[in-house]
């Protein structure tokens, strides 16, 4: 046991990617090939998110296989993401590994996308383990979760409208910057001045104490439409291209001062200053450092390369190797969910435990 071989494939939304894995943490092949024809459109298709899997998977997982230096014979264990993402784009990695599962006669391990998100971290960092705060920011999801042992997840919080990442992609497209907004927006912000727009902090100035509802709960939509009348007032004055930068800086700053501040609630609450970041917001230059300011001096900030941030098959087969120690190995009934639920998650009431 330690030494298996897993071969895991992504294809939740719009990445194509597989790895082999030895072990628990050597990364042995990693090929992820960004669909780059949904820029086109501003935004995922789905229908052309399946169809690009389809053509693309046989070469990924060869290209995977080579680099790795081993052949399909070696590998042990073979693992999907099942959910959540897009239906039609999970079901083509999940039918792709389970037909080579049966083909290869190795177990199958399901993997949920989120909680592979939160694993990421520990492949570059040996201590991104549990007992930790986690905050997962990805185009689909914001969840703060509150992490005592893998397997055990607290939420803490999470976002009851936009995702922190499709905020960046909405206000990306309001600007007129393309897909993904988060790399651009971060580009751009870079020469723009972060108090030049005061945009709202939403969820932040009510719930101040720890027993409220929506003490940890998020909201982007209220802040993307108020970017939005904004940046309608400077167009119609005909500031908008000379203030660009000064709206995407404001804009990623009240971005930023959310997700801080409420992982620092928790952190406190937790008394745990261990923080793991993932998802591909993770990959903020801004968020990271506005978290690690915040953490010092005896924090603890875990944070993914931006390789492993953004979505990719290394992080899948990490929580399919948990997930295989544990004996959860999935029958070939099983099937992708769009709306998987997050496995080991509870509501709140876990001890708090660094
Ligand atoms: O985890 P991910 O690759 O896919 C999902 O599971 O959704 O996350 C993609 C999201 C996109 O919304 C993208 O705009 C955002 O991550 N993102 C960023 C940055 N890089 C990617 N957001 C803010 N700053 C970045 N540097
Ligand atoms: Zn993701």
């Amino acid at each position: 046991m330690g030494e298996q071989l897993i071969l895991a494939v992504e294809t939740s939304c719009d990445e194509t990617s597989a790895a082999v894995l030895r072990g628990t943490r050597e990364l042995l092949g990693h090929v992820i090939l960004s669909q780059d024809v949904h820029a086109l459109y501003g935004g995922v298709v789905p229908e052309i998110a399946s169809r690009q899997h389809l053509a693309a998977i046989d070469d990924v997982v060869a290209g995977t296989l080579r680099e790795a230096g081993v052949e399909l014979g070696d590998i042990d264990i073979v693992a999907a993401t099942a959910g959540p993402g897009l239906i039609g784009a999970l079901l083509v990695g999940v039918t792709y590994a389970k037909s080579l599962a049966w083909s290869l006669a190795k177990p199958f391990v399901a993997v949920h996308h989120m909680e592979a998100h939160l694993f990421a971290a520990e492949l570059e960092h040996a201590g991104a383990h549990p007992p930790f705060v986690g905050l997962l920011v990805s185009g689909g999801h914001t969840l703060l979760l509150w992490v005592p042992e893998w397997g055990r997840y607290e939420l803490l919080g999470e976002t009851r409208d936009d995702a922190a990442g499709e905020s960046f992609d909405k206000v990306a497209k309001i600007l007129g910057l393309g897909y993904p907004g988060g790399p651009v927006i971060q580009k751009i912000a870079a020469e723009g001045d972060p108090n030049a727009f005061a945009f709202p902090r939403p969820m932040l100035a009510r719930n101040q104490a720890p027993g409220d509802d929506d003490y940890y709960t998020f909201s982007f939509s209220g802040l993307k439409t108020s970017v939005l009348t904004r940046v309608r007032e400077l167009q119609a004055n005909g500031t908008l291209e000379a203030r660009r930068a000064d709206v995407a800086a404001s804009f990623q700053a009240a971005v930023v001062d959310v997700l801080t501040s409420k992982l620092i609630r928790a952190v406190r609450e937790k008394e745990c200053p261990r923080v793991v970041l993932g998802g591909g917001v993770a990959a903020s230059r801004a968020l990271r450092d506005s978290i690690a300011a915040n953490l010092a001096p005896d924090g603890e900030l875990f944070a993914p390369s931006i390789r492993l941030a953004t979505d990719n098959a290394a992080m899948i087969a990490r929580a399919a190797a948990y997930h295989f120690a544990k004996g959860d190995v999935a029958g070939l009934d099983v099937t992708a969910r769009a709306d998987l639920p997050f496995p080991g998650l509870v509501r709140r009431g876990v001890a708090s435990a660094c």
